[in-house]
């Protein structure tokens, strides 16, 4: 692919680093360049442009950008940016950047990002989904699994995993790939990472998953800080269209906060003795006050029949989202490490998930 590109930046240090990168590679084309982005819609559309870089620093560029969709219906736009700027970053992915470089990017960087941001189709703005429980086993990294599978399956957006359930990640062994880079390089990294550079530390996991692996040792989990895992949590949300994170089981300073970045938190539960109820019912006022402020709370539960729902949400008082049948496939897989093999396979479970997905891709 050939790129006929237009620059927008008032920066002339850019303007020559930009001209001077783009005559050594063929594939990269500088039409025209704008220091404003008002001369660049009102006269660009000779030169046929079909990729636009954007000065993102400045807050009229980023404003401007919804117009571009309009005159430039085939053109993409990638945001560039001295320093990196989650807030700014946003700001642009939502008015229609499809991701940002930091600068001084090479050529290779352009043609990198155009590539990785342009995967999967992107029907909605960002979306982030923290998986909580209150103890282990609660059937929560073979629901995100799951979920992730079905997104894909319903949107072919591009979907991140985290592992951040830090002592016991067990997402690697459920897709049945060995860790390389996992979130404790990522989070110490985080400093120095522009997005295309944080994407190589995600393992594509099935079409259209990628995962970020957790420690690969129990004791490296002390490595990773709430506010360097938020940094990656938030750059990874403009590289992929849905990230879903992982959480250690337990309320803890780090669960919770994991919690608070997400649009969506999951409350898990898996029912044994049926004792489980009242672990939920205690953990519920926590994220109960959130449902004030907008935020979704949604309660699953594994190995509950459909009969049992409303008896338990009489019990706890709150709306169930989805309950998951004891799926004796799940267990067997998992115990036999061949988890990958069952998770697309059509039983009860998956098309309970599926239901579930769709309620999320459709939900605003
Ligand atoms: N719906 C289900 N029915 C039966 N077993 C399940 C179900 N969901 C999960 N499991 C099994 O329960 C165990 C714990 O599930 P897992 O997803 O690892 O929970 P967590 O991540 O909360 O520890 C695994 O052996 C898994 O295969
Ligand atoms: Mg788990």
């Amino acid at each position: 692919m050939k790129y006929s590109t237009i620059l927008i930046d008032a920066d002339d240090a850019t303007l020559i680093h930009t001209t001077n990168i783009f005559k050594r590679l063929p594939d990269l084309n500088l039409v025209s360049s704008y220091r404003e982005v008002k001369s660049a819609l009102g006269q660009g559309t000779v030169f046929n442009p079909n990729l636009f870089l954007v000065d993102i620093d400045d807050a009229d560029n980023r404003k401007s950008l919804p117009e571009f969709a309009k005159i430039f219906p085939k053109a993409i736009v990638v945001g560039i940016m001295s320093k990196w700027d989650a807030d700014k970053a946003f700001e642009s992915i939502r008015g229609g950047a499809i991701g940002c470089l930091l600068k001084p990017f090479s050529g290779e960087d352009i043609l990198d990002g155009v590539k990785i941001f342009s995967r999967g189709v992107r029907h909605t703005k960002p979306r982030s989904f923290s998986f909580f429980s209150a103890k282990g086993r609660s059937g929560k990294t073979t629901l995100i699994a799951n979920l992730a599978l079905s997104i894909v399956r319903q949107t072919g957006d591009m979907v991140a995993i985290i592992d951040a359930d830090l002592q016991f990640s067990d997402m690697a062994i459920f897709f049945d790939v060995e860790p390389m880079m996992t979130v404790v390089e990522a989070t110490r990294d985080i400093k120095f990472l522009s997005p295309i550079r944080l994407n190589a530390y995600f393992l594509p996991v099935a079409e259209n998953i990628q995962l970020l692996c957790g420690p690969k040792r129990l004791e490296y989990s002390e490595l990773v800080d709430v506010e360097s895992l938020t940094a990656v949590v938030r750059m990874a949300q403009t590289l992929f269209h849905y990230v879903l994170i992982d959480l250690p089981s337990g309320v803890s300073a780090f669960s919770t906060n994991m919690c608070e970045i997400a649009d969506t938190v999951f409350l898990c539960g898996m029912l044994n003795t049926g004792f489980e109820i009242h672990h939920i019912q205690r953990t519920l006022p926590m994220f109960e006050m959130w449902e004030q402020y907008g935020k979704q709370l949604k309660v699953v539960l594994s190995r509950v029949d459909d009969r049992q729902k409303l008896d338990i949400e009489r019990q706890l008082n709150h709306k169930v989202a989805a309950v998951l049948p004891n799926e004796f496939l799940m267990v067997s897989a998992a115990n036999s490490g061949k988890l990958k093999n069952v998770m697309n396979y059509e039983n009860l479970l998956s098309q309970k998930i599926n239901t579930l997905a769709g309620e999320i891709i459709h939900a605003h």
